[in-house]
């Protein structure tokens, strides 16, 4: 028996200090081992072959010269795979997505349908023989075009009321000073994660093991559990490093694909989803087409604010982008409206994309608001000032820190934004022309219930466990600062495992939500563990640990408009002659709970904002009427931000720690996009005096739509 004191604290919390990450090293060495990395004796791979048409069925598929090629060990598909059961409700409260209950049925509802998985010895001889697979269809007329006004479109509620309604909103906006009414339009977009999705499942002694590349192994288990009718003690997920997320990886169709295979084979079997099979099976944004309608009086006041979303989804699944909820938290109107809608269409499903709804619903909204800064004659910041609502303007709860003041005044003064000529198109540099643009942003704070075991070691050290997952965030030395002050340790000695689905149920990384979900149970655990330690217990050869589920605390949360806010500036400069916009520079202030290691923090926020250039700019995923799918599905076809597009970007945050929450986290994944396509826009607004409603922001759509009037005629000499 060894003794171990925490003791009183003697130094600074290690939360709040920047620390790299604790896995950086194994990450930038190659030791760090992704889901498809790590070796199996046994290993089978497996291909997944997808639809080629947009609607129809699956007359016959040519199976058998497939089944002789070199290595082909079989074709799984919906004559013979394993059946599965979709009659249930998921972790997050949803039905599943039956595109991931792959070969259950001959109907094909849209391209890149799975349609079989052709398993081989080797990734090569699989991929060989899935392209040689040929599928003979019955086809039927399909249509994938999106169009906000379409009779179908339908109210949604997904994780939130579809429509919410207050007041007379027609009698409101006639008896408005200014009324601003426009249509804004936001493409498909695709998360694109630099690790492809993949999945590895074998079967060990009576156990359902899957290797994965995902955002929660709790919430994949629950969904294998289900799906095969399974013990969720019976299945382990694992998902030591993974590569980026943002919503995509959840259950998909490789995973379930892997599972039928390794348990008709009765061998590890591995399914990775190459960059283009992921345009169609690992979710996607939707589209949206909104419509908002603000009046207000002469000096800003909004009396009336409507706000309409309509996104698309499939044939087979309801997933609705609910764009207009952001409206119900960012700003009050007597009469208040909001609406998300959706279209179901021959196309995949859409999922949770970062900052799903907020992302392009505060491009629409936040660009109204500049619209309506310009008809009032009031500066942006002050419009959206006066505009600060003292209770949730839909809910009507209690604010839990409302602290977006704070964040444009600190944004402005570091942006220099007290210097800036409101008209547009006055400042030139030489051929390009310069505008500055501002937005708010907010996102919602929360906490979902998670277990977590902290050990004390025999050595001194200390080992925490939970079924987290760090998709790139950082969350895993956020958890090791974390559990480190719990127990008044510095962060070396403490290792914190995660990934592992045999540690207990867990928070998914999603939502902004993971970080504070398990700091919250690291911290109870930790805490009643140096209160055993001050007691003086001898520590064992095998440790103590003390064990936590939040389940209760956070079930006794007071209700509460729990969210993060944050202010998004940009200076833009366009070329109207050739059409291009470039982004200069951007500032983001961020009141977005206490931040645990402000390195990896600023990356998230920075992060976000670049995804906030790319919205505004790039992103685009077009599909094709006539076949029904992507036109360049690939990262040569969809463009995303690089280095180059990315210029001098700020981030930086106010005081705002989360007072119901044991260590004042709020979360802070997914504000750092939202808005910031708005501050883009607005930019480029002031820039050229032409309003771009339509994202991307693409040299066409500038070529077409380029200012009428030459613009800083009066000698183009920059004011600022
Ligand atoms: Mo995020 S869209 O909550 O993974």
């Amino acid at each position: 028996m060894t003794t171990v004191t925490t003791g009183t604290r003697t130094s600074t919390p290690s939360a709040g200090t920047p620390h790299t990450r604790v896995e950086g090293r194994d990450k930038v060495t190659g030791a760090a081992r992704y889901a498809a990395d790590i070796p199996f004796t046994e290993l089978a791979h497996g291909w997944l072959v997808l639809s080629t048409i947009a609607r129809g069925r699956i007359r016959a598929i040519d199976t058998v010269p497939v089944l002789a090629m070199p290595g082909v060990l079989t074709v799984l598909d919906h004559r013979n795979a394993p059946r599965v059961d979709t009659d249930y409700t998921t972790l997050l409260g949803t039905r599943p997505d039956p595109t991931c209950a792959v070969f259950q049925h001959d109907r094909v509802p849209h391209v890149g349908w799975p349609v079989a998985l052709v398993v081989a010895e080797t990734p090569e001889q699989a991929r060989e023989a899935a392209e040689a697979l040929v599928v003979h269809y019955e086809q039927q007329p399909h249509d994938v075009e999106f169009t906000g006004e379409h009779p179908d479109a339908h109210p949604v509620d997904g994780h939130m009321p579809a429509v919410t309604d207050k007041g007379d909103l027609e009698a409101r906006l006639a008896a408005s000073a200014a009324v601003v009414d426009v249509e804004y339009t936001t493409p498909e977009e695709h998360h694109n994660p630099m690790e492809p999705h993949a999945a590895t499942a074998r079967w060990d002694g009576g156990r359902l093991e899957v290797v994965d590349s995902n955002q929660g192994a709790t919430w994949v288990v629950g969904e294998l559990a289900n799906l095969f009718s399974l013990d969720p003690a019976s299945v382990r997920v694992r998902s030591e490093h993974v590569g980026g997320g943002f919503g995509s990886k959840g259950v998909r169709a490789h995973q379930v694909a892997a599972v039928m295979a390794a348990t008709v084979l009765q061998r590890p079997v591995r399914v990775v989803l190459t960059r283009r099979q992921m345009f169609s099976l690992a979710g996607y944004r939707s589209p949206t087409a909104q419509r908002i309608r603000l009046g207000a009086d002469a000096d800003g006041r909004l009396r009336a604010l409507e706000h309409r979303s309509v996104s698309l989804t499939s044939t087979v699944h309801e997933f609705v982008e609910p764009s207009a909820g952001v409206a119900r938290v960012m700003y009050d109107a007597d009469a208040h409206h909001t609406a998300n809608r959706v279209v179901r269409r021959d196309v995949p499903t859409p999922t949770w994309m970062r900052a799903p709804g907020e992302a392009p619903g505060s491009f629409a909204l936040e660009a109204a608001l500049d619209e309506l800064a310009e008809k009032c004659g009031i500066d942006p910041i002050e419009l959206r000032l006066r505009n600060e609502p003292d209770k949730g303007p839909v809910s009507g709860l209690p604010f839990a820190g409302r602290n977006l003041r704070a964040c444009f005044v600190e944004g402005a003064r570091r942006f220099g934004w007290a210097d800036r000529d409101p008209r547009p198109g006055r400042r030139r540099d030489g051929r390009w022309l310069l505008g500055t643009g501002t937005a708010a942003a907010s996102f919602p704070a929360g906490a979902a219930p998670s277990t977590a075991a902290v050990t004390a070691e025999a050595d001194g050290t200390f080992t925490v466990r939970i079924a987290a997952a760090d998709i790139g965030t950082g969350a895993r030395t956020a958890l090791t600062l974390v559990a480190a002050d719990a127990l008044n340790v510095t962060p070396d000695r403490v290792r914190v495992r995660i990934g592992d689905s045999d540690f207990g149920p867990a928070m998914i990384a999603g939502g902004s939500m993971g970080t504070r979900s398990w700091a919250w149970a690291v911290t109870a655990a930790a805490g009643e563990l140096r209160e055993r330690l001050a007691l003086g217990a001898g520590i064992p050869p095998e440790g103590i640990t003390v064990r936590s589920d939040t389940t209760a605390a956070i079930g006794a949360l007071a209700q509460k408009e729990r969210h993060s806010f944050g202010a998004q500036f940009a200076e833009v400069a366009v070329d109207v002659s050739t059409g291009e916009v470039r982004v200069r520079r951007m500032l983001g202030v961020f009141a977005a709970g206490r931040i645990i290691n402000p390195l990896t923090a600023r990356g998230q926020f920075v992060g976000g904002m670049i995804w906030g250039i790319s919205m505004a700019l790039h992103e685009e995923a077009v599909r094709d009427r006539a076949s029904g799918g992507h036109v360049g599905a690939d990262l040569a076809g969809y463009h995303v931000a690089t280095h180059a597009d990315v210029p001098l970007i700020e981030a930086d945050w106010v005081e705002d720690p989360d007072p119901d929450d044991p260590v004042g986290i709020k979360g802070i994944g997914e504000i750092g996009l939202v808005g910031a396509a708005a501050a883009i826009a607005n930019a480029v607004w002031h820039a050229t005096g032409v309003r771009h409603r339509s994202l991307p922001i693409r040299p066409s759509r500038v070529l077409a739509d380029v200012p009428r009037e030459p613009h800083a005629s009066d000698g183009g000499a920059p004011h600022a």
